[in-house]
C-alpha cells in the first residue's frame, strides 16, 4: 500500500505514521500537512526510513492534492487534518468549516475525479465520538448505530464532513469508511486539551483550570490504540472485512471524571490540591461520552490494549523529559491562546 495521511504532524498523526512505517505491507507514507498551530515538525524529526515524505500544504489545495495523489502513486488515504479543539471552536468557527467540512469535500472530489480515471483509492475519514452528543449518567454507551446529534461547533463540522463521506459514498461508489474514537491521550498531544495542559501546568506549580463541576465524563483512549485501529480499519476497508460507507467506533471501557483525572496527575506530579481553580463552564459542555467497541472487536479485532495506570504514567513521564518539545509549541500563538482563554 502507498497512504497519504493528511495531518499527520499533529498529535493523532504522527503516532499513525510511525505506526504506518511498522506495517512491512505499507510501502509509502506521504504526510501533508498545514503545520498550523498543533502541527509540529517535531513530532518526527527523528525519522529516517526512505519511505516517509512530508509535504507541506493544504487539504484545501485540490492542485496540490490531485498531483500528490498522482505522483506518488497514492492507493489509501488516513484522513486526519482538522481543526481539533472544543474551546477553539466556540472562539471561531470559521477555520473549523473551511478545514473540517470543505477540506474534506476537496478530498472527496479528488478521490472521486481518479476513481472515475478508473484508480480506486480507499479513504479512512477520522471522526470523534463528539458527533453523537452528549449522555446523561445512565445511557448505554454510543454505538455506530447512535443518532448524530452534534452540539458544539468542533463536533457540527466534524460531523457535516462525516456526512458529506457517506454521502459520496453512496452516489459515487466510493471506497470510504468513517472512524469514531473517544478521547486520545499520549505523548505528543498539543496542551490546549485537558491532560498535557494540566500535567505542564502541575508540574509547574501553575493553576488547574477545572471548567464547570469538572464531572464531565470521558472514555480515555491511549493515541497508540486509536492508530493501530485506524491501521486495521484500512487493511479492514482493503480486504472487504468492512463495506464502503461503514462506520467504526472505538473506545476503551475507561469513563472518568475531569475531576479525576486531574487528582491522578496531581497524585503523578506531586502538585498541590490547591492548584486547582473551578472556572467558568464551557458554553454546551458535553456531560458524558462513552464509546462502544463491539464492532471494532468482531470486524477487525481491534480491542485497547495500552492500560490507563501505565498510559497516563508514562504520558505525563513524556511530558516531564520533554522539555524541548515543550518549548517548540510554546510560541507567541500558543501563549496568547493561553492568556485569551484563562487570563495569563
Ligand atoms: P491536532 O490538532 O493535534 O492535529 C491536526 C493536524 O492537522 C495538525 O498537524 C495540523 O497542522 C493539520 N492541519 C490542520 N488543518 C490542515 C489543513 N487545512 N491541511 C493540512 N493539514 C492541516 O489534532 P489531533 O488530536 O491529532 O486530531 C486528529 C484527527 O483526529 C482530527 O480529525 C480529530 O477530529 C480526530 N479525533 C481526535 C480525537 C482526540 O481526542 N484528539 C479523538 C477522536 C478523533
Ligand atoms: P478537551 O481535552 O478539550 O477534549 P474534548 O472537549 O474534546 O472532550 O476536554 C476534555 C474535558 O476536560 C472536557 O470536559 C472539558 C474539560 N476541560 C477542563 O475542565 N479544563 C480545561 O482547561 C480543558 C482544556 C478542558
Amino acid at each position: 500500500m502507498r497512504v497519504l495521511l493528511t495531518g499527520g504532524s499533529g498529535f493523532i498523526g504522527s503516532h499513525t505514521v510511525r505506526m504506518a512505517l511498522k506495517e512491512p505491507g505499507i510501502s509509502r507514507v506521504v504526510n501533508l500537512d498545514k503545520l498550523t498551530y498543533s502541527g509540529n515538525l517535531e513530532n518526527l524529526c527523528d525519522i529516517e526510513d526512505e519511505r516517509y515524505r512530508f509535504i507541506h500544504g493544504s487539504i484545501n489545495d485540490s492542485e496540490l492534492l490531485a498531483e500528490t495523489l498522482g505522483n506518488e502513486e497514492i492507493d489509501s488515504i488516513i484522513h486526519l487534518a482538522a481543526e481539533s479543539h472544543v474551546d477553539r471552536s466556540i472562539d471561531s468557527v470559521e477555520p473549523f468549516v473551511k478545514t473540517n467540512i470543505d477540506g474534506t469535500r476537496v478530498i472527496l472530489e479528488c478521490v472521486k475525479d481518479f476513481f472515475n480515471s478508473g484508480k480506486d483509492i480507499s479513504l479512512i475519514h477520522v471522526s470523534t465520538d463528539e458527533v453523537y452528543g452528549s449522555l446523561g449518567p445512565d445511557d448505554l454507551a454510543f454505538t455506530e448505530e447512535t443518532p448524530i446529534s452534534p452540539r458544539n461547533p468542533y463536533a457540527a463540522t466534524k460531523a457535516a464532513s462525516d456526512m458529506l463521506v457517506q454521502a459520496f459514498s453512496n452516489t459515487f461508489g466510493l471506497k470510504v469508511a468513517i472512524t469514531r474514537c473517544s478521547n486520545n491521550y499520549g505523548p505528543n498531544q498539543f496542551p490546549e486539551k485537558l491532560i498535557p495542559l494540566m500535567a505542564l501546568n502541575a508540574m509547574e506549580g501553575k493553576g488547574l483550570p477545572i471548567y464547570g463541576d469538572g464531572q464531565q465524563i470521558r472514555d480515555w483512549v491511549h493515541v497508540n490504540d486509536h492508530a493501530r485501529g485506524l491501521i486495521l480499519t484500512l487493511f479492514g476497508l482493503n480486504n472487504g472485512k468492512i463495506k464502503p460507507g461503514e462506520v467504526i467506533n472505538f473506545g476503551a471501557d475507561n469513563e472518568k471524571t475531569n475531576l479525576e483525572i486531574v487528582h491522578e496527575i496531581i497524585d503523578l506530579t506531586d502538585a498541590k490540591l490547591e492548584q486547582i481553580e473551578y472556572v467558568r463552564d464551557r458554553p454546551g459542555h458535553d456531560r458524558r461520552y462513552s464509546m462502544g467497541f463491539e464492532k471494532a472487536k468482531r470486524v477487525i479485532g481491534w480491542e485497547p490494549e495500552v492500560s490507563w495506570n501505565m498510559g497516563i504514567s508514562n504520558t505525563i513521564s513524556w511530558y516531564r523529559e520533554n522539555e524541548e518539545w515543550v518549548n517548540s509549541i510554546r510560541t507567541g500563538e500558543y501563549l496568547n491562546w493561553i492568556n485569551r482563554q484563562y487570563g495569563g
